[in-house]
């Protein structure tokens, strides 16, 4: 098939198109590059063999967006492009809203006025909220407390109501739990950029000698060692868990929700020593105050997409943070060289 990747120069979404053509698909990118660099779909190249069509484009931008699916015959869309900070989506929740769902919404109407209704979206374990019990489970009400989640939730709505009134659209709702690691090439990777907000790209800055220490957000949690527990899954367990979601809505109406996690929770210090394991020395921390917002412990149930798509994860976190860890070892500056 041929596939619009959004946001496809990022960080799950270049490990997507490379997942993507190695199973076979023609692949065309949209992005802005608001958070990314095209050098990343130069290395997918490089690993892959075969290069993805790539087009500069905002989803804001509706007549570009048609440009692009009037140049090619789109089959599906994975949907990846917008905006992650949680907590720059609390300072500026209209640049959010804004860029979240208005490109959504355009992606949409374009896809509807080109016969294209295959989609599959990055929605995230935020829209659960604070109020439900864990593990995750994808029936359980969602309600997400930030901005950032409250556009996954809005999105997951829109797409809902548009599977409903119209059964010719073809739609799955990915919630991904913590995305970590790299490609095992060490080739491409999380590029941040600033200071990261994620763990695991915090302790390779710190490992790589770009930050001094980890700051541990509490360590009186109510879990086994005082730190937060979040299911890690690695990135490239993320990537196939689209192949094998697009490839059920490829024949199959309807709108369908998948947790994409390991169903495990591994504390902060946990993911820690396991990096620390993956350098071989360990790393300078500080156990500070909690973090606004978070939570003391979530991990997925992960049990109807390994039912439904045959899906599940295969890679440890011991694997994830030696992945982490070469990507950030040979690029010390991320795609800057
Ligand atoms: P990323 O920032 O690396 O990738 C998102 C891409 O979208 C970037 O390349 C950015 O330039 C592009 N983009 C943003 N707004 C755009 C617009 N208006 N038009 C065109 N391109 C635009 O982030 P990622 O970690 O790869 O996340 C991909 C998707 O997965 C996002 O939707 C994110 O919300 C979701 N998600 C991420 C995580 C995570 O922890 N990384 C967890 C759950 C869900
Ligand atoms: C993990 C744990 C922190 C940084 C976020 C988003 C979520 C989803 C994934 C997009 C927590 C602790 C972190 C640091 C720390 N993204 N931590 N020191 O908060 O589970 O989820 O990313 O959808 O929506 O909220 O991930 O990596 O930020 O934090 O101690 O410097 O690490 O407190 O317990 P989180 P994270």
């Amino acid at each position: 098939m041929k596939i619009l990747v959004t946001g496809g120069t990022g960080y799950i979404g270049s490990h997507t198109v490379l997942s993507l053509q190695e199973a076979g698909h023609d692949v065309v990118v949209v992005d802005n590059l608001a958070n990314s660099s095209e050098e990343s779909l130069r290395r997918v190249a490089e690993l892959s063999g075969k290069t993805a069509a790539f087009h500069q484009v905002d989803l804001l931008d509706e007549q570009a967006l048609d440009g692009v699916f009037r140049e090619h015959a789109i089959d599906a869309v994975i949907h990846f492009a917008g905006l992650k900070a949680v907590g720059e989506s609390v300072k500026e929740p209209l640049k959010y809203y804004y860029n979240n769902i208005v490109g959504t919404l355009n992606l949409i109407r374009v896809m509807d006025g080109h016969n294209v209704r295959r989609i599959v979206f990055s929605s995230s374990a935020t829209v659960y909220g604070e109020h439900n019990p864990i593990p995750y489970v994808e029936k359980m009400e969602i309600g997400a407390n930030n901005p950032y989640g409250r556009t996954k939730e809005q999105i997951e709505d829109i797409l809902s109501d548009l599977g409903s009134a119209d059964d010719r659209w073809h739609i799955a709702l990915l919630r991904y739990f913590n995305p970590v690691g790299a490609h095992p090439s060490g080739r491409i990777g999380e590029d941040p950029q600033g200071i990261p907000n994620n763990l695991v790209p915090f302790i390779a800055q710190v490992a790589v000698g770009r930050r001094e220490k980890l700051m541990v957000f509490g360590g009186d949690y109510d879990t086994p060692d005082g730190t937060c527990l979040r299911d890690y899954i690695h990135v490239t367990d993320l990537a196939d868990g689209h192949v094998a979601a697009l490839n059920h809505v490829a024949d199959k109406a309807g709108v369908f929700r998948w947790n994409l996690g390991s169903g495990t929770g591994s504390s902060v210090l946990e993911v820690l020593h396991s990096f620390e394991k993956a350098v071989g020395r360990e790393l300078p921390y500080e156990i500070t105050g909690r973090r606004a917002g978070d939570l003391p412990a979530f991990w997925a149930d992960a049990s109807a997409a390994l039912a439904d798509l045959g899906w599940s994860t295969t890679k440890t976190l011991d694997e994830m943070c030696q992945d982490h860890w070469r990507w950030q070892k040979n690029n010390p500056n991320g795609y800057t060289a």
